[in-house]
């Protein structure tokens, strides 16, 4: 099945505009051209502006990192998802880890985003993925298909294949620790069977990204599972250096 790679950049807290923007034109140079992989750029909403206008020119795509399920309301410091959307904003990540554990975010409000994303015309990047003593407890699966089954309840059957989702351990976000490809493969298979019994055969195109501790130096060898179909890359998305050359990976020939 042909899915195309999809390279994320989630900037996190970082980057004040003029940043951003630097980094942008560096990006635009030094992937600008390629055209057989996704390129989503996730900066904080106070660069979504500047940056959607530098994307104008480019088919490098503007993301943002989170937003509230409702249109418009009393939501003191929210963001709408058709706010984003006015900007040109066109994938959204939802249920982060750093949302989950550290603001705490449950499955049944990242359950009213998802369908309030799509409404919006926006593509959700829907995070899932378990904590280090859920794993060492033998409970990776029972997590991570918790996640699936409860961020994913209130969208119909046609609206699954519109859906990016990625997997991020917990242990490995941000610790260097980045999960084998084997370990990554391996679950990567597993969301991957219970999208096709919730979706049908049509989520055999949902691209599945794996996240935490990517770079330039495990790429390559996480791109070549079966089931992994790109990055969302935290860190080593802030630098033009690190970010192209994961966007350029190589898949060895075997
Ligand atoms: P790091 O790449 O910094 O580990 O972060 C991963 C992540 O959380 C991306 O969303």
């Amino acid at each position: 099945m042909g899915r195309k790679p999809l390279l994320a950049g989630n900037w996190k807290m970082f980057k004040t505009v003029g940043e951003a923007l630097a980094l942008v034109r560096k990006l635009k140079v030094s992937i600008g051209q390629v055209r057989d992989r996704e390129v989503v750029l996730c900066p904080p909403f106070t660069a979504l502006k500047s940056v959607s206008e530098m994307l104008s020119d480019s088919h490098l795509i503007l993301g943002a990192q989170n937003m509230h399920s409702e249109k418009e309301g009393a939501f003191t410091g929210e963001i709408s998802p058709g706010m984003l959307a006015d900007l040109g904003v066109r994938h959204v990540i939802l249920g982060h880890s750093e949302r989950r554990h550290i603001f705490g975010e449950k499955d049944e409000g990242i359950s009213r985003k998802v369908p309030a994303a799509l409404a919006a015309g926006l593509t959700p990047i829907f995070c899932v993925g378990e904590k280090i003593e859920e794993r060492q407890a033998g409970r990776t699966h029972d997590v991570v298909l918790g996640q699936l089954d409860g961020g994913l309840g209130r969208i119909s059957k046609d609206q699954g294949e519109m859906l990016v989702v990625a997997y991020e351990p917990v242990w490995a976000i941000g610790t260097g620790h980045t999960a084998t490809p084997q370990q990554a493969q391996e679950v990567h298979a597993l969301i991957r069977r219970r999208l096709i019994d919730k979706f049908g055969p049509a989520a055999e195109r949902i691209r599945i990204l794996y996240g935490g501790s990517v770079k330039p130096e495990n790429i390559d060898d996480l791109m070549s599972e079966i089931d992994i179909d790109g990055a969302l890359v935290g860190g080593a998305s802030l630098t033009a250096e690190s970010f192209s050359r994961i966007v350029r990976f190589r898949v060895p020939v075997s």
